[in-house]
């Protein structure tokens, strides 16, 4: 690890302990720090369904340990396999780990190898998010102030963080002064989890509503957006936590660029564009309550879709490990990511 890749980086919440995963429960943060153990890999289905583990990279992480759990166990693999697969719909990652730890068992791995494969698939993680930290901090020019939404760092991921990476990268580098994180309702992952991050790591940090977003940009607070990716289309159209695509709308509008950093595990080139991503539908009920006490009227609905679509015409850089797409198009896509 480099002193600039080694700078504000602390938190492991994905961590394979032999028989078991241990998972940093997201659920409980930043008010409790407790860890869940995962005996089974339905365990590790109802950490992801229930978001005790979240986030597109460590969504996929988690599974591929998953996948681990029921070779130990002796479960049925294509079922283990296809329960994996339907814990959430839209973050690829989960996909993406899935198919590879599949070609491990219909090479006939066993589970000491399926093993070395989820430990390969965790550590190429981490090694990615270092890189893209040090390409997306190049774009950023020294001194500047960034916004970024949900949480993509090392609770989202092995560890270090894909948007958070790249902040990490740019605060180690001083080309970024302070960080704009704003609170990403209705799970908060930017108030509880982004904020625990950036104070722990002692990276300079304020929490905004989200609702004062256009606001910041007017003001001339920020030079960039910085955010992670759930699915990337192969036109560069990126599903991200619902709110990213109003953030990329004011952007454009302001003049502030806009980032989106996700390794390759996030592009799914057999996806054309961002009318095929399927979007999670959430319960209705994280909407109509805050940390647990209703503050809705009985009897009012709610319509809770936890992911939107930005299309690529509104993003300025795509930052991979396999390098840097500006301005996305699909044959850009193309030249980096073969279909
Ligand atoms: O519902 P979540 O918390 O899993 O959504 C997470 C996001 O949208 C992140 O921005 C994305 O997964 C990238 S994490 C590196």
């Amino acid at each position: 690890m480099t002193n600039l890749a080694s700078a504000h980086d602390t938190i492991r919440a994905v961590q394979w302990r032999g028989d078991h995963l241990r998972l940093l429960d997201q659920r409980l943060l930043p008010a409790e720090e407790k860890w869940l153990d995962c005996r089974d890999y339905t365990a590790v289905i109802h950490a992801i369904k229930d978001l005790a583990v979240r986030g597109a990279p460590a969504i996929g992480i988690a599974a591929a340990w998953g996948v681990v759990l029921a070779a130990q166990q002796g479960a049925s693999m294509e079922q283990a396999l296809a329960e994996l697969r339907a814990a959430r719909p839209t973050a690829v990652n989960l996909m993406w780990a899935l198919d590879r730890m599949k070609a491990r068992v219909a090479a006939g791995a066993d589970t000491a190898a399926l093993e070395r494969e989820a430990q390969t698939i965790q550590d190429e993680d981490l090694a990615a998010n270092r890189h893209m930290g040090e390409l997306g901090a190049a774009l950023i020019a020294p001194g500047s102030d960034v916004m970024t939404h949900c949480n993509t760092g090392s609770l989202a991921t092995s560890g270090y963080g894909t948007a958070l990476g790249v902040i990490r990268a740019g605060v180690a580098a001083g080309r970024i002064s302070q960080v704009f994180a704003g609170e990403t309702r209705p799970w908060q992952q930017g108030a509880r989890l982004t904020m625990w991050e950036l104070v722990r790591d002692g990276i300079p940090a304020k929490l905004i509503a989200d609702s004062a977003a256009s606001h910041l940009m007017k003001s001339g607070g920020v030079k960039w957006v910085i955010v992670g990716a759930d699915r990337i289309a192969a036109n560069g159209d990126t599903a991200n936590k619902i709110g990213t695509y109003q953030l990329a709308i004011a952007a454009r509008h302001h003049g502030v660029k806009f980032m989106v950093v996700a390794p390759s595990s996030t592009v799914d080139m057999a996806t054309a564009s961002g009318d095929g991503i399927d979007i999670e539908l959430r319960d209705a009920a994280e909407l109509l309550s805050v940390a647990g006490r209703r503050t809705v009227v009985e009897g009012a609905q709610a319509w809770n879709p936890v992911f939107d679509v930005t299309p690529a015409s509104l993003i300025d850089a795509i930052v991979t490990e396999r390098g840097v797409i500006e301005q996305p198009t699909v044959e850009r896509m193309r030249a980096v990511f073969a279909a």
